[in-house]
């Protein structure tokens, strides 16, 4: 079931401790997320645990072979994306995916067919003879990705996959990365987007300040925070003195209007809607619509970290393309 396993991961760079004691285990088959603001260690992280950063200490386990002993094979069960792309300007996308293959040891008569079956399943056939610095950012970020899978591996390592580009094609490096992972890959991605970690992932950590503050499925972390019941019942038109009626017949639950067409009851445990309705009813009161509100990650990221979703937001907007 685990497939990768970082153990009291910690990164110092002079004064900085970029990677806190973290530790994390990464299931098979799932898409993992590693979600924080600028500065929380995301990075670093991939690169410990690709072996492209030293650990100042820690352990990072694959199938249960320690990684910094260097095992056989280990390098070529995993793909990793960064966040700025490392392929080549003057190569073309057919050029790059070859040389990828090469890199992996992929037999030479094997490569052009491999590097035209990414091209299209990526929709970029038709550029494949263009140079990549003609790419537009989702088409770069998207060969990018086809490079990193060149050599089918077990575990993607993708850095914030849709930062900088724009909705249409983040949607499209999403609906791919599910593809990907429904054809048999384990997934780990870092992101700064609340709602993709909500989207995408199984399950999801936390990490500020080089610290993972939180880790579980979206459920879980739910759960966790929010063990009450929120339903907004939406009315014809209703006056505070009905809401007050509703308070002194149901005293468990909060109750208040919003709007007087928007009312939120709220409680700790379940709330039996029929009795809300008939007691509504008997005023005269009409509903026409009676929702369950969903907690949202977001909630529960501010509640855990302290940080503003807001301030989330201008991180990810300020941040360099
Ligand atoms: N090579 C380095 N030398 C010194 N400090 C570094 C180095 N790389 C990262 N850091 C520091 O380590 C911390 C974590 O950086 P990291 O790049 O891992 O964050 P991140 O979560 O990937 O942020 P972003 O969302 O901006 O990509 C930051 O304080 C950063 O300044
Ligand atoms: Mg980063």
């Amino acid at each position: 079931m685990e497939l990768l396993k970082a153990d009291n991961l910690v990164k110092h760079f002079d004064e900085v401790t970029a990677v806190d004691r973290v530790s994390f285990s990464v299931h098979r088959g799932e898409i993992f997320g590693f979600l924080g603001p600028n500065g929380a260690g995301k990075t670093t992280t991939i690169n410990l645990l690709t072996g492209l950063a030293r650990l100042t200490s820690g352990s990072v386990f694959i199938e249960g072979k320690e990684y910094s002993t260097k095992p056989k094979g280990a390098q070529a069960m995993m793909g990793v994306v960064p966040d700025e792309s490392n392929l080549y300007d003057e190569l073309d996308g057919i050029e790059n995916l070859k040389f990828c293959a090469a890199l992996y040891g992929i037999e030479r008569r094997k490569r052009e067919q491999r590097a035209k079956e990414l091209l299209d399943q990526f929709g970029l056939a038709e550029a494949g003879r263009r140079l990549f610095r003609t790419y537009s950012k989702g088409m770069k970020r998207k060969l990018t990705i086809a490079a990193g899978i060149i050599h089918k591996p077990k575990i993607l390592f993708l850095d914030e996959p849709t930062t900088g580009i724009d909705v249409a094609s983040a949607r499209q490096i999403r609906a791919l990365i599910r593809e990907l992972n429904q054809g048999g890959a384990t997934v780990f991605l870092t992101t700064h987007y609340i709602e993709e970690a909500e989207r995408l992932c199984h399950r999801i950590a936390f990490i500020v300040g080089g610290r993972l503050v939180r880790i579980g499925s979206l459920e879980e972390l739910m759960k966790e925070h929010q063990q009450e019941t929120v339903i907004e019942l939406v009315v014809e038109a209703m006056g505070s003195e009905t809401a007050e009626f509703l308070k002194r017949r149901f005293p468990p639950y909060v109750i208040h209007l919003s709007d007087e067409r928007k009312l939120r009851v709220v409680s700790d445990g379940s709330i039996a809607i029929r009795p809300l309705l008939e007691a509504l009813a008997e005023v005269s009161v009409t509903v026409t619509e009676a929702k369950l509100i969903r907690p949202t990650l977001e909630e529960v990221f501010v509640r855990v970290t302290g940080i503003e979703s807001g301030l989330m937001r201008q991180e990810r907007e300020g941040k360099k393309k």
